[in-house]
């Protein structure tokens, strides 16, 4: 089993890819042209990254997040001088986007809109990044990838570029088991507003985790292995060592790849579904 480490990336995330692609591919077509403000619905990881990049080249960023989220997001964001909109938190990150679509309809000049969910730029960063670096590090060794779907950035090119290998790789998607969960990242599709990039036709497979599950991977990969790592990326792992174990059961051989998709320090502030959270 292989876990590629996207949290060594410069923001701290798997994101850190998309946001740069879909600002690159925005800037090099002129939908992002100077004074334009970038703003996009993110309570996480994309926030950071677009963060991080409008610093180092000059563009303003507003955020627009449901107003609970932990105080260490907004902390980080705010430090790269970016501008928070707060959304309903009853409405989760559906809220937001349904409000960052409003602010940009008012107003669409004024505003960069790349949206993560359905911008081509997004899973075309991990075809032409994550799956090529994958490939290069084990080539034909890999037999299984699989990963959570939030935007499903990640999966669609990841998956896109493993299919395209002479050898088959077994390319797997996993969601959250219920509706409301506790897998910050992923999206439980049946329940969310699906994002116009997801195809479901793509992954060979697609399969679910449960809250409890990735949290107790997460702590686990902390304790034994030190990795501190996030709770899709427990998710991630607990589904990559099912495999894994069934390949055992089975007798075969394999090569499973998953992704660390973000550190656990990000989530030190409790979160919405902690019943002690006061909302
Ligand atoms: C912590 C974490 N895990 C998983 C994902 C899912 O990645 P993707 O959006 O590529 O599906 C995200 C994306 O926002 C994330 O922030």
């Amino acid at each position: 089993m292989y876990l590629k480490l996207e949290f060594a990336n410069p923001g701290g995330s798997v994101k850190d890819r998309p946001a740069l692609r879909m600002v690159q591919d925005a800037l090099a077509d002129g939908r992002l042209t100077e004074g334009r403000i970038l703003i996009d619905s993110t309570s996480g990881n994309t926030g950071v990254a677009y963060s991080l990049i409008g610093a180092a080249l000059g563009i303003p960023v507003q955020l627009v997040m449901p107003k609970n989220v932990t105080k260490a997001r907004k902390d980080i964001t705010q430090a790269f001088g970016t501008e928070l909109i707060y959304s309903d938190p009853m409405e989760g990150s559906d809220g937001a986007i349904r409000l960052v679509r409003e602010i940009v309809a008012k107003d669409p000049d004024k505003y960069f809109y790349p949206d993560q969910y359905s911008n081509p730029s997004n899973p075309l960063a991990h075809y032409d990044g994550t799956g090529v670096e994958i490939l290069d590090a084990l080539g034909d060794r890999i037999t299984h990838f699989v990963s959570g779907l939030g935007t499903s950035g990640t999966v669609m090119g990841t998956t896109r570029r493993l299919h395209e290998h002479p050898r088959k790789i077994r390319c797997l998607a996993l969601e959250p088991a219920e509706a409301l969960h506790g897998l910050e990242g992923l999206k439980h599709m049946a329940s969310s507003i699906v994002p116009p990039i997801y195809d479901p036709s793509v992954p060979d497979e697609i399969i679910t985790v449960t809250t409890e599950e990735g949290w107790d991977m997460s702590d686990r990969l902390a304790a034994e292995e030190g990795l501190f790592v996030g709770h899709s990326t427990g998710a991630n792992v607990f589904a990559a060592l099912r495999i894994a174990e069934d390949l055992h059961a089975k007798k075969l051989p394999g090569c499973v790849v998953t992704i660390a998709c973000d550190r656990g320090d990000r989530y030190f502030a409790p979160m919405k579904w902690e019943k002690k959270y006061v909302w």
